[in-house]
């Protein structure tokens, strides 16, 4: 059983996976290089720790045991050799993650698994200079952490199938919804859908089919309402494989299958458009409020995993009775 979890990397995932662990009952060590950490990690824990309560997902009662969990570092040797468990989340650097996992593979013993947050890389490349890359394993926490239940577990050259499947067991018990991805390849298993969607979504936009606003509520109010509890391969399943095969047939010569990036992107930047960072993208972000627009998909992200939870419990209930 895990009992204490080292994060290092306490920035905006590192902080709420450790909240998660803390949560399921472990011991929490954050470590970071930042020399203000501790400070910076204290105020993003009882950030999340409210936001997890506001939303009734932790008692009033959980808080205080929980914060009495949570521990800070400044000294990896010391807090590595006595972890059960690593999970890395510093920055995206390919050449800074593979100095870590190699100090962490010399600092903890052979048998503690150590597990990457990595959005992009390939754990492969990240554990190559790794004497035990065995015990490394990309773990992918979806933003925002605390709420969203997706974790996908990606096995890498070197990494041990078993290890996977042991680290999917312990996550469930952190009530995620881990996947097992069982090749190391660029954008995992989820991202690799979503960049499919994002680019048939902007070249919508830019063969003039659909205004952006239009695109969106196309996707919000049709196809993501079904998807929490009707997957698209349940849908091909439902609707038929012949017909499937006979949309497929039609649409897909039509959609996209650009190998790069959209050029539009290059074209906005250039005239110093990039989105809500600049004020301006496909929306004017100086008439909408994104951090409003958070706090809504927050509140919609809870409410959908709190139906999903309740009926499941209900479909359980009746298999029993039954
Ligand atoms: N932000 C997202 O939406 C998202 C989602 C999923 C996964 N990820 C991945 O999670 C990882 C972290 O992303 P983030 O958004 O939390 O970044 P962040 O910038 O908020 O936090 C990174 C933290 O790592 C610390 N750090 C950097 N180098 C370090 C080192 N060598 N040792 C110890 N601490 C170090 C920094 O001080 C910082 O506090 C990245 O690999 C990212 O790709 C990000």
């Amino acid at each position: 059983m895990i009992q204490t979890v080292l994060v290092v990397g306490s920035g905006m995932m590192g902080s709420a996976i450790g909240v998660c662990a803390a949560a399921a009952g472990n011991h929490v060590i954050y470590y970071d290089n930042s020399a203000d950490f501790p400070q910076k990690i204290k105020q993003r824990t009882d950030d999340l720790l409210s936001e997890l309560l506001s939303y009734e997902l932790i008692a009033a009662s959980d808080v205080d045991p929980i914060k009495a969990r949570l521990d800070t570092s400044a000294n990896l040797r010391a807090t590595a050799s006595d972890a059960d468990l690593i999970i890395e989340a510093i920055y995206e650097n390919l050449e800074a993650k593979q100095k870590l996992f190699k100090e962490l593979d010399g600092l903890a013993d052979p048998s503690i698994p150590i597990l990457s947050n990595t959005s992009g890389l390939r754990i492969t490349d990240i554990s190559s200079h790794m004497q035990h890359p065995e015990r490394s394993l990309a773990a992918h926490f979806w933003l925002p952490a605390h709420l969203i239940p997706l974790v996908e577990i990606v096995i890498g050259d070197k990494s041990s199938p078993e290890l996977a499947e042991r680290i999917k067991e312990i996550l469930i018990g952190w009530g995620k919804s881990p996947v097992i991805v069982k090749k190391d390849l660029p954008g995992q298993l989820a991202n690799r859908i979503l960049q499919a969607v994002i680019r048939e979504a902007v070249n919508i936009v830019e063969i003039g089919l659909a205004s952006p606003e239009d695109v969106d509520k196309a996707v919000q109010m049709g196809m993501a309402l079904r998807f929490p509890v009707w997957g698209p391969l349940e849908h091909v399943d439902a609707v038929g494989f012949d017909i499937c095969k006979s949309v497929q047939d039609t649409v897909l010569p039509e959609i996209s299958d650009r190998k790069q990036a959209s050029p539009l992107f290059a074209e906005m930047m250039a005239t110093g458009c990039s989105g809500v960072k600049s004020g301006e993208g496909f929306y004017d972000w100086s008439k909408k409020d994104i951090n409003a627009l958070v706090k809504r998909r927050n509140d919609f992200i809870v409410f959908a995993i709190k139906q999903i939870n309740q009926s499941h419990l209900s479909t359980e209930r009746e298999l029993k009775e039954e």
